[in-house]
């Protein structure tokens, strides 16, 4: 975990107290803690960085439940570096929703933040734009990889190309790319281990319907983030599931409750400033979708539609 990280760093099991947490490193390299322990000044809760990587869930012995499981399945991290990077692979079929998303992040922010970044993308576009960029995610499979990517700046992967053949794909990142300026660490988007406005520029990609509490989460984005001067990107297909969340707790596709309707009508509403949940209100400046792909072999792709919010404060 990279030291610029540690001032903005906070106990996540003490929300909504904001206590910071103190640093036993063990071993270093550069201004990296490859070994140590954050404890909590408060709580003393010991959150410890293993092999360079900070485990800040507020129990950093929990294991992943829910919707969480699918993401640790076999094959899934090559599948998400395929639909982050295949614009970089040479594949003649690719998905270039990165790009987009990326054009939709502001160009003046300092401080980027990516909830649930899994193998990193967008976390990698808010450091070419921004001083320093911090991509968070449950997974310790994805966190792992964003991580080696931006220390080793390539990698080897390999997907299904047919029935039992393999095909291998080599990802290198751009020689114009930044990664000093970016650290990936393993928390929890309903819990984050940051502190009140230390993001300009924030990010949640399609993780919405995928939270056990999505209010939580835009909650706890909103908290993060600076009071002024601030940026949002939202995105979600809104594809809401009793496996991830009750119903009772979706911000759409139901009939029932207070957010009854679509997904993106309500985060919108939420975002303007409705019931006063997430404050001070934010100001829409972008609409629309961007369709994204995942491979599951050479001819067969699965396309996700998600509509996106870009909002200002
Ligand atoms: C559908 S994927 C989207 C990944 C990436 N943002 C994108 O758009 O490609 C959802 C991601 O959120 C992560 N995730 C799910 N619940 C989370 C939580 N509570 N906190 C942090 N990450 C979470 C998953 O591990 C996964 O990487």
């Amino acid at each position: 975990m990279k030291r610029f990280l540690l001032p903005h760093l906070i106990c996540p099991a003490c929300l909504p107290r904001e206590y910071p947490l103190t640093l036993a490193a063990e071993r270093e390299a550069a201004d990296d803690i490859i070994s140590g322990t954050l404890t909590c000044k408060k709580c003393k809760k010991r959150f410890p960085i293993k092999e360079g990587i900070a485990h800040l869930l507020p129990d950093p012995d929990s294991s992943p439940a829910g919707a969480q499981w699918r993401y640790e399945e076999k094959g899934m991290t090559d599948r998400y570096l395929w639909s982050h990077y295949s614009d970089l692979l040479g594949d003649t079929e690719i998905d270039d929703s990165a790009i987009q998303w990326a054009d939709c992040l502001s160009r003046t922010a300092t401080a980027g933040f990516d909830a649930g970044c899994s193998v990193g993308r967008i976390t990698f576009e808010m450091a070419s734009l921004c001083h320093l960029a911090v991509g968070c995610d449950l997974s310790h499979g994805f966190i792992k990889t964003a991580r080696s990517l931006a220390q080793k700046r390539e990698l080897d992967f390999t997907l299904p190309l047919e029935g039992n053949l393999i095909e291998t794909f080599h990802l290198s990142l751009p020689a114009t790319w930044r990664t000093d300026n970016v650290e990936f660490v393993i928390a929890d988007a309903l819990r984050l281990p940051f502190s009140a406005n230390s993001f300009d520029q924030i990010a949640s990609l399609n993780l919405l319907d995928r939270v056990s509490y999505p209010l939580a989460h835009l909650f706890e984005m909103n908290r993060v983030a600076a009071s002024q001067n601030a940026s949002f990107l939202f995105a979600d297909p809104f594809s809401w599931s009793t496996t991830a969340a009750p119903e009772e707790r979706w911000l759409g596709g139901t009939t029932t409750g207070p957010y009854t309707g679509r997904g993106k009508d309500n985060v919108r509403a939420l975002l303007e400033g409705k019931d006063g949940i997430l404050l001070p209100a934010w100001t829409i400046t972008q609409t629309g979708s961007h369709a994204w792909k995942m491979r599951t072999h050479c001819n067969h792709y699965e396309v996700i539609t998600s509509e996106y919010l870009g909002a200002k404060r």
